[in-house]
Formats: structure tokens, sequence, C-alpha cells
């Protein structure tokens, strides 16, 4: 058995750490050799059903699960870290986009930043889901003086997965066989579901699938527009699969994404046209504990409309958070 692992989650009383934490628990994160210490964020008001979950995860018995710690302070819950999951903020409901959220939900990642920066280890590795996802990571980030920007992301996995779901079904493989997809840009309806390089079996997925028009007209609004299909059909938003993909996140950070490119949100180095410090979706392989931005792809014709309209999106989200950065 290895030390155990850290791991703050906020937003703990809600839908998708209701499914969250018990994956960590169980071991799907830091794999099922290693222990981990849940640190548990909810506003003071939800603490009762914090306490309510947390019943439940003991009578898990889950060998793994060393300790729990339920509060309401930022800095108690970031103490000493090794990864954090930004949950906590509040969800759309039918009618709103998820920009519709900057305000309400900006300040809680500017104070959360503050305590990061007080309390984290410098190596923690951060997702952020709670939206809009993007924006709410740079102000994260910015007001985490202290502690490195790349070890702070964005989740862009879900629409990741989505869409790897809807192209193996319509190629007729396994989602396994799909390989160099990436989702590029903001979790928001203007994210670029990007096949140009993907391949199904080895083989070109566009060759294989051969229907451009399937592709821009039903793939890439069925994805963008994935989030609201839900909140309409279930009246509430995604949950479980939210939280499975802040899982394969966060595992692939940490192990490895066997070569391949997964999606995540990370801060704009300035390559692709991308402006510096933006919190931007791009592919990545994962290995040693690191992600690598992948470089020296051609991003041309539709696919640089398509990103500079995401990327636009993101500078319009940044101008408007502005006094928080
Ligand atoms: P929820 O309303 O069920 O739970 C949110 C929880 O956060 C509540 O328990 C609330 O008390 C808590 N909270 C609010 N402010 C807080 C603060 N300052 N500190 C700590 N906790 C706080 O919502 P949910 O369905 O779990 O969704 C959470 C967020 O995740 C929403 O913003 C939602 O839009 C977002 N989301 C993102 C993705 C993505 O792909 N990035 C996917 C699904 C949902
Ligand atoms: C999603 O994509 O399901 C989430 O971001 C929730 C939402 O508001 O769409």
């Amino acid at each position: 058995m290895t030390q155990p692992k850290r791991i703050a989650v906020t937003g703990a009383a809600g839908q998708i750490c209701y499914s969250l934490l018990f994956r960590i628990a169980n071991g799907d994160v830091y794999g099922k050799d290693t222990p981990v210490i849940l640190q548990l964020l909810d506003l003071p008001q939800a603490q009762k059903a914090v306490q309510g979950v947390v019943m439940e995860l003991e009578d898990c018995a889950f060998p793994l699960l060393q300790d729990v710690v339920i509060t309401d302070d930022p800095a108690t819950a970031f103490r000493d870290i090794d990864a954090g999951f930004f949950v906590g903020s509040r969800p759309r409901t039918a009618g709103m986009e998820r920009r519709d959220l900057l305000n309400a939900n900006a300040e809680i990642f500017r104070t959360q930043g503050r305590a990061l920066d007080e309390a984290a280890k410098r190596d923690a590795k951060v997702i952020v889901v709670g939206n809009p996802a993007n924006t709410n990571a740079m102000i994260l980030a910015a007001n985490a003086k202290g502690f490195p920007t790349e070890n702070v992301t964005a989740m862009l996995r879900l629409d990741h997965n989505r869409a790897l779901t809807q192209f193996a079904k319509k190629a007729g493989v396994g989602v396994d066989a799909i390989e160099k997809f990436v989702v590029w840009g903001n979790h928001s309806p203007t994210m670029f579901a990007d096949w140009s390089n993907a391949t199904a079996d080895g083989r070109k997925l566009a060759e294989v699938i051969g229907d451009e028009a399937w592709y821009k007209e039903t793939l890439i609004p069925t994805v963008a527009k994935r989030g609201t299909a839900i909140i309409e059909a279930r009246g509430a938003s995604s949950a479980a699969s939210a939280a499975n993909a802040a899982i394969d996140h966060m595992r692939d950070w940490i192990s490895g994404s066997n070569g391949d490119w997964v999606s995540m949100g990370i801060s704009s180095d300035g390559s692709y046209g991308i402006p510096e410090g933006l919190m931007c979706g791009v592919p990545v392989t994962c290995a040693n504990g690191r992600y690598e931005r992948v470089t020296g792809l051609t991003v041309e014709g539709f696919a640089r409309e398509m990103l500079d309209k995401t990327v636009g999106e993101l500078a319009e989200e940044r101008e408007a958070v502005k006094a928080l950065l």
C-alpha cells in the first residue's frame, strides 16, 4: 500500500458528487493500491446533507477510504491536497446557457483560488467542473498566484466522451477503436468536436463514416447541445456522466492516456492562434503524471473557423470577468 492521497471535492452535497465521491473512494482515480482521504467542501447550509453522504460512504466499507473531512472552509478543504475536484457551484436550468452562470459562480472561484494558493501542495492536480468551467478555471488560477497555472485544468472530457459514442455508433466500431479525436475550445455550444485527425481502428474516421454532412449537421450540434437535451429530459443537468468524465480526466492525467489524445482545458501558451492565458480545450497526451499539448497540427478551413468561434467566446468571457482576474 502506498501513502494516502488527499483529495478535495467541492459541492459535496450536490448531484455530481453523489456519484463522484463513491467512484473516488472505490479507487477509480488513483488505482486500487492507493488509499484516499476525502476533504469535502460545501456551504454551511449543506453541511447536514454532506454528513448524510458521508454516512453512505461509510456504509460502503470501501477498503481504500482512510478518512473523510467535512468543512465549509475552503482552506481547510484544500489543506495539503494532491488533487482537487472543483464541482461546487450553481447548475443551469432550462432556458439558460452556461455563460449565464458566469456572474453567479465567478466569485466562488476567486475565493477558492486564494484558499487553494494558501493551503494546497504546489503539485496538486486541479479540475474545474462547475460551469462555465473554462472561465471559472481561469479565475481560479489567476487568484492562486503562487500555485502553478499548469496544474489548473477545465473539464472538456464529457464533450469528448459524448462525441466518441456518437462516432462509434455511426462507424459501427467500439469507442476504444477511435483515436486522435479532440474537442477544442469552450465547454459551451461553440465547442468544436474535431475529427480532422481521428482514426477508427487505424483508418481515417472521416473515410470510415463517409458522411461529412452528418458530421457537420448532426454530430457537432448533438454534442454541443447534449447538456441542454439532458436538462430537458431529466429536469436536471447531467450528473453521473459528468462525474465519470471528471474521473477519466484525472485518472489519465495521473496514470497516462496510453499514447492517445484526450481533450483537456488548459491555459493557452498562444499556440494554434489561441490567445495566451485563455483556458481552452486542446488535444493532449498524458504520461508520468503530466499532460503535454499535441503540437504541430494543421488547423485550416472549416476547422479554423470553428476554432476561432469558440476561442472568440472564451475571449468575451474573459473580458466579462476581467475585474476578478
Ligand atoms: P448541484 O446544485 O446538485 O450541486 C452543487 C453543490 O455545490 C451544492 O451542494 C451547493 O451547495 C454547492 N455549492 C454552491 N456554492 C458553493 C461554494 N461556494 N462552495 C462549495 N460548495 C458550493 O449541482 P451539480 O449538478 O452537482 O453541478 C455542479 C456544477 O457542475 C454546475 O455548475 C454544473 O453546471 C456543472 N457541470 C459541469 C459539467 C462539465 O462538463 N464541465 C457537467 C455537468 C455539470
Ligand atoms: C453538461 O454539459 O451536461 C453540463 O455542462 C451541464 C449543462 O449545463 O449543460
